[in-house]
């Protein structure tokens, strides 16, 4: 059966990453035997330009029919209106497919430990995954609006939407190492007072797994004195958003991670969580890596092809062990030299 892909390039870098990534996927497979089709549509900056919206219905339409969506990035200082930004278009999206479990790992290994702005003893073998809820919180609660003399945003959590992401959360974890620390902000916001008190009654269905709770700022800090502490945390969806920025720079550089994003049932997306980059857009500078290990994370969680998705990620961390990589990870390679790499790489062996 034939596996459907769209692909939503976007703007900024997000052409270029996508335009090499998808050629990689043609190549492997040819040499893994993998039947599948990819459609591209218009989403973001672009979309906004030529339809008036970010999202427009004929991509959402083909989202929703498709097996899986990759997309690469949104956005740039073009697009600034207060009530049309590409930004909107993807929280549409996360929001109609019901995107609400968001997994987003971060690992350091040998050739990256290196690259971390932290040092090395602190960081060595961290491997964590943020589980981030995308589909409530304060990015979707209503009232939310603001002129000039006030500003309201509404912080919204039903006991449901809690508990499918901390089920979701504690699978994970029963299959890793056993760990799960809960965030939250439960000595200010109501929301998060109902967060822990789900988390602790879920938590007796999983005995084996052993949960931690902490406060967000407390949170932010341990993530850089004991990273490797960490195996599996679930926080809503503003707490992640930050903490999985601040994650990704523990192997030194946001454009190395990937993220998948999935529902109960129907397409996952799979995006890098780095953004379009307008600053370097089109100077054959961007890294691909984020964008190349979010396909893989899609072979391997999607389409069920470990075999392919394995030989994609040890062939992005060959690349960094022998400093093939963009400026931001210490190499000098341009992004077409590195996809010409991989491509022949695929041809040899
Ligand atoms: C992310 C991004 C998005 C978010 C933006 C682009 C709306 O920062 O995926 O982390 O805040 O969720
Ligand atoms: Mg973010």
């Amino acid at each position: 059966m034939t596996f459907h892909i769209v692909s939503l390039p976007g703007d900024g870098i997000g052409p270029e990453i996508m335009a090499g990534t998808l050629e990689v996927l043609a190549s492997l497979s040819q040499k893994f035997h993998f039947d599948y089709e990819v459609s591209e549509h218009l989403m973001g900056g672009r979309a906004i330009d030529e339809t008036g919206s970010p999202l427009p219905e004929t991509t959402l339409a083909a989202c929703q029919q498709a097996d899986a969506v990759l997309l690469a990035a949104i956005g740039g200082p073009q697009w600034q209106y207060p009530t049309n930004r590409p930004e909107h278009g993807l929280l549409q999206l996360r929001k109609s497919l019901e995107l609400f479990a968001n997994i987003r790992p971060t690992r350091v290994s040998e050739h990256t430990v290196n690259l971390s702005p932290l040092k090395a003893e602190i960081v060595a073998a961290t491997d964590l995954v943020i589980v981030r809820e995308l589909t409530s919180g304060i990015y979707f609660g209503t009232p939310s609006h603001w002129d000039e003399n006030g500003a309201v945003d509404t912080l919204n959590y039903a006991k449901n939407e809690i508990e499918r992401i901390v089920h979701e959360a504690f699978k994970l974890a029963q299959q890793r190492r056993k760990k799960l620390t809960s965030v939250d902000k439960e000595n200010v916001l109501s929301s998060s007072k109902l967060w822990r008190q789900t988390v602790d009654r879920i938590a007796t269905q999983y005995p084996d797994v052993t949960v931690e709770h902490l406060l967000v700022d407390a949170c932010s800090m341990h993530l850089l004195k004991r990273p490797t502490d960490f195996d599996v945390i679930v926080t809503e969806n503003l707490f992640g958003d930050i903490l999985s920025d601040e994650a990704s720079m523990l192997p030194g550089s946001l454009g190395l991670s990937p993220s998948a994003s999935f529902s109960e049932s129907g397409p996952a997306l799979y995006e890098p969580i780095h953004g379009s980059a307008p600053d370097i857009a089109g100077q054959n500078k961007a890294n691909p890596f984020g964008m190349l290990l979010s396909l893989a994370m899609c072979l391997r969680m999607s389409v069920h092809r470990d075999d392919m998705a394995t030989w994609l990620e040890n062939a992005v961390d060959h690349l960094i062990a022998h400093k093939i990589t963009t400026p931001d990870l210490g190499g000098q390679s341009t992004t077409n030299e590195i996809f010409e790499v991989l491509q022949s790489h695929i041809k040899e062996a």
